[in-house]
């Protein structure tokens, strides 16, 4: 099915991009707006406006983002798509504490607006630590950037959206004092990527596999994002954060919403039937529906790796959680009875990350001995797919053999997914939120994250180590185990 937004050009737009020099701009955010471009997905009147402290004139920071987005980038980099880009990018230097550089950054959109034919429209892209949120938003109510009542503009900003319900919250009060809800783009990057763009369209377009999405085939369904890095650098956010808050609370608990939701009717949007499924969601006796683990040394990446206590800036004494894992319930007449199992971890065996429907075996007496469960499972990454197991005949024998029926990206399709930055890039500056996760959804994606984070804080003891490059800590199989369950094999 062709994305109804791929032929469509946003309105001409400045953009001004906070943490320009950072991580996820170098990495993601940049190179995102090359890629489009070069697909011809950029407005004629776009311009972006680069915030950072470096004393940069424009041409240093054009010729610095050039070789970041050479280096990053998903379509070919050439040097003459660069050269017809490089006129739209400008360039602010100034601090987040120094009020009147925002007075600058107003005249450059202003010029930037006007020499590319912007028309007034500007996005605030903010890819910044949490803690600089309030100083940035009221620095852009401040010098008069920011304005509720100016449907042209839009504020995207980055997880993490808070640390708990409350300062969720506080977080969205604050959007709220300079942004209408329209305005406001949470960037959730998961909801971004092909696959998960994919996962509404296979099922409500295919009876093969919506005849099957309920608990009356369905035994139970596993969601798991494994990871083989490790904290890379960012232990000063990790050590705060851990596994549940950094990945539960938004990819995980996004994906069980997607996969759990109801098709939308008569005008009713998708995160209306999300936050349906957030609200109906509950967890409850976590000594045994939940597990958390921090990676200790061991082989992972074809390397010896360290512990987590013993990585740069992470306390040796760290209780931080690398890996959780939770049962959930969705309290609806579609799942009564089949739960959603979600895993998330770092420094596990593989980079992996899957939807599995796991279904029920047959009631009916079989001339067979039992066999493993058949299973349909989405493939987010790597190798985008959806794969179909089950069980047959071995030929000439009478015994049962694992098989598998598999659809993937790389064969089916000749042109490459963009990357999950191009998909909410575009959509952000098209005005379309259906990708970007509202403020209920976040906040009652908190609810769960915080009465599974209280019950941690109460047992510490819970936390377990697990070898780096294993499949995670043994409590995470024992939850499975009660339940008379396993979990897949990734
Ligand atoms: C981010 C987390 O949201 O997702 C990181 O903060 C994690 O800790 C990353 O590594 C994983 O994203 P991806 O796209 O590489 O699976």
């Amino acid at each position: 099915m062709e994305n109804s937004y791929s032929n469509r050009i946003p309105e001409p737009c400045a953009v001004a991009l906070f943490g320009v020099t950072g991580h996820l701009s170098r990495h993601k955010i940049l190179p995102a707006f090359y890629d489009l471009f070069h697909r011809g997905l950029l407005p004629a009147g776009f311009a972006l406006v680069g915030f950072a402290r470096r004393e940069w004139s424009r041409e240093e920071f054009t010729e610095w983002a050039k070789g970041e987005i050479r280096e990053n980038c998903r379509t070919d980099f050439k040097e003459g798509v660069f050269s017809l880009l490089a006129p739209h990018f400008y360039f602010c230097r100034g601090s987040f504490d120094e009020e009147e550089r925002f007075e600058d950054l107003k005249r450059e959109m202003e010029k930037a607006s006007r020499e590319q034919g912007a028309g007034g429209r500007k996005m605030f892209y903010l890819s910044i630590p949490p803690a600089s949120f309030p100083k940035v938003i009221e620095r852009l109510k401040g010098c008069g950037l920011a304005d509720l009542n100016d449907p042209l503009q839009k504020v995207v900003i980055e997880k993490p959206f808070g640390w708990d319900l409350e300062s969720a919250k506080d977080l969205d009060s604050l959007l709220s004092s300079a942004f209408s809800p329209s305005q406001i783009f949470r960037v959730d990057h998961y909801l971004g990527k092909e696959m998960v763009q994919n996962l509404l369209p296979l099922r409500f377009e295919n009876p093969i596999f919506s005849a099957l999405w309920s608990s009356k085939y369905v035994d139970h369904v596993e969601i798991s994002m494994f990871e083989t890095a490790g904290v890379e650098g960012r232990a000063g956010y990790y050590e705060k954060a851990g596994a549940a808050r950094d990945v539960l609370q938004n990819h995980l608990m996004q994906l069980l919403a997607l996969t759990a939701m109801e098709r939308p009717e008569g005008g009713e949007s998708a995160r209306e039937k999300k936050i349906e499924v957030l609200k109906s969601c509950s967890i409850k006796d976590l000594k045994r529906t939940s597990a958390r683990g921090q990676y200790a040394s061991g082989f992972a990446e074809g390397r010896f790796v360290r512990g987590y206590r013993q990585e740069p800036g992470v306390d040796p004494l760290s209780l931080t959680d690398t890996f959780a894992a939770l049962k959930v319930e969705v309290a609806s007449p579609r799942w009564e009875g089949a739960p959603f199992y979600l895993r998330t971890g770092k420094r596990l065996d593989k980079r992996s990350a899957e939807v599995a429907l796991v279904f029920r075996r047959p009631e009916a007496a079989s001339p067979f001995a039992p066999a493993g469960q058949d299973s349909l499972v989405f493939k987010i990454q790597p190798d985008e797919g959806v794969w179909a197991e089950f069980e047959s005949k071995a030929p000439g024998r009478e015994i049962l053999r694992d098989a598998r029926m598999g659809f993937s990206y790389r064969s089916e399709f000749a042109e490459g997914s963009p990357e999950a930055y191009e998909n909410l890039v575009l959509d952000a500056m098209l005005g379309d939120g259906s990708l970007f996760p509202s403020e209920e959804e976040t906040e009652l994606a908190w609810k769960i994250t915080d009465e599974l984070e209280e019950f941690w804080s109460l047992e510490p003891s819970t936390l377990e180590f697990y070898e780096a490059g294993s499949c995670g800590p043994l409590g995470a199989a024992r939850l499975m185990e009660r339940d008379g369950r396993k979990w897949r094999k990734m």
